[in-house]
């Protein structure tokens, strides 16, 4: 599988990576985010959502575990499931609702709702390194593997 590894130093780099995932996706698809706390997976979905077309705020669905999204004809569901005590919980959140193949899902803390959750196109994971962070993006689907061609082809 064509797994992508970069460095992005700083909160605006990790946004505009965002924003140039957005526009591989076209808005369909399903991410996992992981990585520790303040690893900076709402930075990077802050970049994407943005990317997508959405003006204004995006805050973090800690409290809530999930904010969605509707901009123009592309619906965008990012979750944290980081305050999710079982992920049987995800059941009645309606979860199936939200993966029904046309909307872009963001999911941080994918491990809580283990069992719960579809198979992403791409888990990224977030770890710190020097001033900034490392990204490690493995693709899961054909569609991931697709993502990451053009990535790889694009930073090397
Ligand atoms: N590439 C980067 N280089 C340096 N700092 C970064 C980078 N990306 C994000 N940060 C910073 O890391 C901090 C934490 O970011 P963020 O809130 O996105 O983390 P998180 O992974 O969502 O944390 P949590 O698990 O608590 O939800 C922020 O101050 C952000 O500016
Ligand atoms: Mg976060």
């Amino acid at each position: 599988m064509s797994e992508v590894t970069l460095y992005l130093q700083g909160e605006e780099a990790m946004e505009a990576f965002g924003q140039r995932l957005a526009a591989l996706t076209h808005g369909v698809g399903t991410i996992f985010l992981e990585g520790d706390l303040g690893a900076g997976k709402t930075t990077l979905s802050r970049g994407l959502i943005r990317g997508l077309g959405h003006v204004g705020a995006v805050k973090s669905p800690t409290f809530t575990l999930v904010e969605p999204y509707e901009i123009g004809a592309v619906r965008a569901f990012h979750f944290d499931l980081y305050r999710l005590v079982d992920p049987e919980e995800l059941e009645f959140l309606g979860i199936r609702d939200y993966f029904d193949g046309d909307a872009l899902c963001l999911i941080e803390w994918p491990q809580k709702g283990a069992g719960f959750l579809p198979k992403p196109d791409l888990t990224i994971t977030i770890s710190p390194a020097a001033a900034g962070r490392s990204l490690h993006i493995a693709p899961q689907t054909v569609r991931g593997v697709a993502w990451c061609a053009v990535l790889a082809q694009e930073i090397t």
